[in-house]
């Protein structure tokens, strides 16, 4: 027999997306470094399909049809780039390698082009669910070329998750293209995590409230706008109860946030592309803070905790004002999220579809959201929009936040209670909308230490003013 597609790396992720091949009828080899995974994968799940075993590479790729499809679910970095070795001399011209780890997209460039000269196809794949969306379906974001997805693309989705009845997988654009997309949707997953956990933490500052009842508030908002599956877990995990000690499970968890690195990518190739995605940004930051165990400590030896006093006047009306600060922040990481797909199609040229890259996001993905439809609807009717902003649906609902959105950030402030992505991502909108910004004055400290020159409103071309001299201005 032979195997449709291979799988190599049976860690959780692999095994997952191996046995969801096999249950959807392909043929799939497995391999693994150390073969009791292998073994175990067959003995615990062989009847789901059909399943063909490998102990050693060469045997691996032997057992696949042409042109050959590998999977690669190892860890990112070294352990790819060790695996991609030992596949290469035994594969043949027009051969596929997928790589559906966490991967860099600029490794994913550097992969492809080497492998492109062998006459491979090297194709950077996110895929994004956890472990129940590698089983049961997750989001899929091949990058790599259009004739390793004429393969791929039946295999792929067929596997992914379904929103009416489209497939969560699309070819999103050549060589880095995939894992570049995948990297935003984390750097989005961050900030949509942040401004979740703020505005939990603003309700059970503002309402005095238990982990339990804001569960119930949760739960509610996921009926509305805020539909999305971050926002169920959120409930979820909120209603949980620790079995060892009987207390609020989110109490007993240490409050420090880590982080594997693709947040962090976003932010460092949103810098390279002059992107602000602030909201990224703070929610990754705020990790990091989070992490500084020693630092903490002595601001709170140094400064009196605040929080404990603060109880809002009106429950009612303050929760309504966190959902909608929640919803015009969010619109603000995702349209951030969005601008930084744009520059990063633009400057590698990927010709990447913005409403595509949203359709495939609807289910599947951590960040899957009803949301989602609505902009893929904005960047399908206006694939050119200047930012998600500023489509109707979304302007109208910023519009409508706005009074509350001000409202929860200056409680927060007068409060000491900390919300950077909601206070930032509040900033943003109002530097982007405001009519003239204080760069001009930035501008004019440049030429006045720098001789760095400056435009002027009313006048075409560059200009100097001699600052250290008699201040007459000269076009340079
Ligand atoms: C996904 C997730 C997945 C992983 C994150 C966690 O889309 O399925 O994003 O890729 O769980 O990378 O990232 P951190 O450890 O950096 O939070």
């Amino acid at each position: 027999a032979t195997a449709r597609i291979g799988v190599t790396g049976l860690a959780v992720m692999g095994r997952n997306l191996a046995r969801n091949l096999a249950r959807n009828g392909f043929a799939v080899a497995v391999h693994n470094r150390s073969p009791e995974r292998t073994r175990g994968l067959v003995a615990e799940h062989g009847d789901e399909g059909t399943f063909l075993p490998a102990e050693s590479m060469a045997d691996f790729v032997a057992s696949l049809e042409r042109p050959r499809a590998v999977i690669v679910m190892v860890k990112a970095g070294g352990p790819t780039d060790a695996v991609v070795d030992e596949l290469v001399p035994l594969l043949d011209a027009g051969d596929i390698v997928v790589d559906c780890g966490n991967a860099h997209f600029a490794d994913t460039r550097r992969r492809e082009e080497a492998l492109r000269a062998h006459g491979l196809h090297f194709v950077g794949t996110g895929v994004s669910g956890g472990e129940e969306g590698a089983l049961r379906g997750p989001s899929i974001m091949p990058g790599g070329s259009a004739e390793s997805y004429r393969t791929l693309g039946p295999i792929f989705e067929r596997i992914a998750a379904q929103v009416d009845g489209v497939p969560c997988c699309r070819h999103i654009g050549p060589d880095g293209a995939g894992h570049f997309v995948k990297m935003v949707h984390n750097g989005i997953e961050y900030a949509d995590m942040q401004l979740i956990a703020e505005a939990y933490d603003l309700l059970r500052a503002g309402l005095g409230a238990q982990p339990a009842q804001l569960a119930e508030i949760f739960r509610g908002w996921n009926s509305g706008e805020l539909e999305s599956f971050l926002i169920e877990i959120t409930a979820d995990v909120l209603a949980h109860t620790d079995a060892a000690t009987g207390r609020a499970f989110v109490d007993v968890v240490l409050d420090r946030a880590e982080q594997k690195g693709t947040g962090r990518w976003t932010v460092q190739s949103a810098l390279d592309l002059g992107i602000p995605i602030t909201g990224i940004a703070e929610a990754t930051f705020a990790r990091s803070l989070s992490g500084h165990a020693d630092q903490r400590e002595a601001a709170r030896g140094a400064f009196p905790d605040m929080g404990a006093t603060w109880r809002v006047e009106d429950p009612d009306a303050f929760v309504e004002d966190v959902r909608r600060a929640l919803l015009a922040s969010k619109i603000v990481a995702y349209a951030q999220g969005f601008d930084h797909i744009r520059a990063g199609s633009r400057e590698y040229d990927w010709g990447i579809d913005l409403g595509g890259t949203a359709t495939i996001w609807r289910g599947g993905c951590i960040i899957r959201a009803r949301f989602l439809d609505r902009i893929r609807q904005a960047y399908d009717e206006r694939p050119d929009l200047p930012t998600l902003l500023v489509a109707p649906w979304f302007a109208d609902t910023v519009n409508d936040g706005v009074p509350s959105w001000r409202r929860v950030v200056a409680d927060a402030a007068r409060a000491g209670v900390p919300a950077p992505a909601f206070a930032s991502s509040l900033a943003y909108f109002d530097a982007l909308r405001a009519q003239r910004l204080p760069a001009a004055l930035i501008q004019a400290l440049r030429d006045n230490f720098g001789a760095h020159t400056y435009q002027r409103v009313d006048r075409e071309g560059t200009f100097h003013t001699r600052w250290p001299t008699d201040r007459t201005e000269t076009r340079t």
